[in-house]
């Protein structure tokens, strides 16, 4: 990629895309900037990963054509009224959640180039997907260089502004949904019988199984693999009845709407 990316908060997020960009050489640690008000826990890690070093937010953001903001979003404002003027020119790529491109746009020189992203959880050990949208008049080469940043710890999904609520939903939430679903059942197993770290083994690399199958095969329907798991008369059969009736499929309904209108509430 070539450009320095500076970090402005250097947070669980912001770490982990930066041992993303380091792992996959994109952008080995010393070509990072990162600043953040935690000073001491950020001097250890500096130490640690040999990051250079920014004075503070203005002077990382005079020295990094890529600037990843990576606060808490009621943050975001405070680190913007310090550092928007010295953007121009600069690709901005936030990562807060609920923080429209307006809102950015409001408070960044306009000559900068706007994108927004919404990574989730797996991105800390690589496996993460990112949805991401950019001002319309973003060119694609700094289109080009946000989507790099992001690959180095996962996917990467192009989606419009629009829908980023409910996609939030989805993949944003998604993985505390799972985190949920494995826990009941590990606790099923262990109800009956069989270890807890045994069951907990069992459901996480059965769940990660799935999710690959489902990868590995677009052109299958999921309906479809669910049925070659399903034998006529067999148990999985059974399984699955009691879990539609428990009202399984309109509970994700009810759970993706419900976490979407919160976002939209939020933002
Ligand atoms: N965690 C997730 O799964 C996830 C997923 C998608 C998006 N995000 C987004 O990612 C962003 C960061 O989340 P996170 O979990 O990484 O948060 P975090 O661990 O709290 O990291 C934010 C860091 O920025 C620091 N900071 C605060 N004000 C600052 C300032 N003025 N200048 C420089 N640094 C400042 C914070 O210090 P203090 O702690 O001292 O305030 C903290 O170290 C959030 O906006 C969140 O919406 C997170």
């Amino acid at each position: 990629m070539g450009a320095i990316v500076g970090f402005l908060g250097y947070g669980r997020m912001a770490q982990a895309i930066s041992e993303g960009l380091d792992k996959s050489g994109l952008a080995p640690y010393k070509r990072q900037l990162a600043s953040d008000v935690a000073k001491a826990s950020l001097a250890k890690l500096r130490e640690k990963r040999g990051f250079a070093e920014a004075r503070d937010n203005v002077q990382l953001v005079a020295k990094s054509p890529i600037v990843v903001i990576a606060v808490k979003p009621h943050q975001v404002r405070g680190v913007l009224s310090e550092v928007g003027d010295g953007m121009a020119g600069k690709l901005v790529i936030s990562i807060a959640a609920g923080v429209t491109l307006a809102t950015l746009a409001d408070h960044v020189h306009q000559e900068a180039s706007i994108v927004r992203v919404i990574p989730n959880l797996p991105a800390l050990i690589g496996e993460g997907v990112t949805l991401l949208a950019a001002q319309p008049k973003t060119d694609e080469h700094d289109l080009e260089n946000a989507r790099k940043v992001f690959s180095a710890v996962g996917e990467v999904y192009d989606v419009p502004e629009s829908l980023f609520n409910e996609g939030t939903a989805v993949s944003g939430s998604g993985p505390a949904y799972f985190f949920l679903v494995m826990e009941a059942m590990v606790r099923a197993a262990v109800r009956l019988g069989i270890p807890w770290d045994l069951a907990r083994k069992l459901v996480a690399k059965t769940c990660q199984g799935a999710g690959a199958t489902a990868m590995a095969r677009p052109g299958i329907g999921l309906a479809e693999l669910r049925d070659q798991v399903t034998s006529p008369g067999g148990t999985t059969a059974e399984g699955l009845l009691a879990l539609e009736r428990g009202g399984l499929t309109s509970l994700f309904h009810d759970a993706v709407k419900a976490a979407s209108d919160r976002g939209k509430a939020l933002s």
